[in-house]
Parts: C-alpha cells; structure tokens; sequence
C-alpha cells in the first residue's frame, strides 16, 4: 500500500497531510526517515510518524461537531489558543477534523479518524455544497444577491457561482444563507465583504446531506449510517 495512504487509513490525516509529514522528514519506515512520496509499504513493515508507530485499518468513526467560536480547527495550536481537538478529547479513538472553520466561525465541522474520506472532501470533485447562515452588516440589495450568486472577486479569485438567499433584512443589518463548493480561505467573508457588507456572524449550518440541526455549540453527535454513507459515495 502507498505509505500515504497506509498513514491515512491509520487515521493519523488525510492523504494529503500524509504526504507533507512524508516531506518534512516526520516518517519512518523500520526506523529510517522516508522523505521520498510514492513509497509502497507492505504488512511487515513498521510505520512510525512523529516517533510513534502507526497501525494502518483502524476501526473509522465519524462524529459532527458544532464549533463554538473561539476554537482553532486544529488539534493543537502553536500560540496556545483552544482547539477543537478540547471538544472531543473524550472520544477515545483519535479523531481529526476534516476541512476548517476560522476560529470565530462556529458550525458544523466533522472530525473523524478516516483520511480517506476526509482527502475526498478535501477534494471535491465541485460537488458538495457547505452552506452558511452569515449575519452581515448594511442593506443587501437584489443587485449585491446577484453578484454573490454569479461570483465575486476575493483577491484575485473569482467564486464560483454560488446559491444565495436573503433571509432577513433589519434596519442595518441582514442575514444570508449562502452555499459555496468551494472552500477558499475565509471565503464567506470575503465574498460578503467584496459587495460591500462585512460578515458579523457565520455559522456553517450543513455540508452537503449533513446538516447540524439541533447541536449544541461545544456539543458532537455520532454521523447516522445514512450520513456515513453518504460521505463513502463522495
Ligand atoms: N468562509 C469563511 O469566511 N469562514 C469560514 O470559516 C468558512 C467559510
């Protein structure tokens, strides 16, 4: 099996994290660094990443987390800040979370420990919307809708075209329910910000089929049979 997919279905990352470990020296094979991509690894070797040894098929658990702000979608941060990985620490299989939220966004996340599906949402093939519930600041006229929805220019990039309806517009404020198949970085806000109404409030409210729903901030639900399912056939 290719090393980085042996790391992935470990369930130490996805795929593509596994090849950046590979490169920056933090994979052994029976002891010697492997910093070359593309090594196949067979059962008899012995695996290990960041000096712990790894087991590839581990049991795949998937969970849905409703991120509150003021989390790092990461499992530890250099600057000390809370991670996600707080939230789950009583899951006892090690679970990652797939994709990113900012840390003042809040929403649905899903962690998981199998990298295969987590480097095929890493991935989309363009197919799976995540949709936001985005607070923003000002009037949203129709014509702002319409440029949100045929694709706005975020610094150099043009979004795809995305589906946006108003839900509410108050005196000087209004919300959004926008859903994009992309997933630049800050992209909601971005987007929002490039027609002229600064994000206040996000909160990712589904990925594709799962929706958050009645979760928690701070709360995780274990993914239904239906909703494992449907992650395999992305
Ligand atoms: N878009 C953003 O701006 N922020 C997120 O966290 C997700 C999407």
């Amino acid at each position: 099996m290719r090393l980085n997919k042996y790391i992935a279905s470990a369930g130490v990352c996805s795929r593509r994290k596994a090849d950046e470990l590979i490169v920056n020296g933090n994979v052994k094979i029976n002891g010697s660094v492997c910093c070359k991509l593309g090594m196949d690894v067979s059962e008899d070797d012995v695996v290990s990443v960041n000096g712990r040894v790894i087991n590839g098929e581990k049991k795949r658990v998937y969970f849905a987390l409703n991120k509150p702000a003021g989390y790092i979608t990461s499992m530890d941060d250099e600057k000390g800040r809370p991670a996600v990985s707080e939230l789950v620490s009583d899951i006892t299989d090690r679970v990652f979370p797939v994709g990113r939220l900012d840390y003042n966004t809040t929403g649905l996340l899903i962690m998981t420990n199998d990298g295969d599906v987590a480097n095929r949402m890493a991935h989309p093939s363009g197919e799976v919307y995540k949709t936001y519930v985005a607070e923003v600041e000002g009037v949203v006229s129709s014509r702002r809708i319409d440029r949100l929805r045929k694709g706005v220019d975020i610094g150099g990039w043009i979004t795809a075209p995305a589906k946006v309806r108003l839900i509410k517009q108050k005196p000087k404020s209004a919300v959004l329910e926008i859903s994009i198949r992309e997933g630049k970085n800050r992209q909601v806000r971005k987007m929002c910000a490039a027609v002229g109404n600064r994000v206040q409030k996000l909160e990712r409210i589904s990925i594709g089929e799962i929706r958050l729903g009645r979760l928690k901030e701070g709360h995780y639900r274990k993914l239904t049979r239906e909703e494992i399912d449907y992650l395999k056939s992305l």
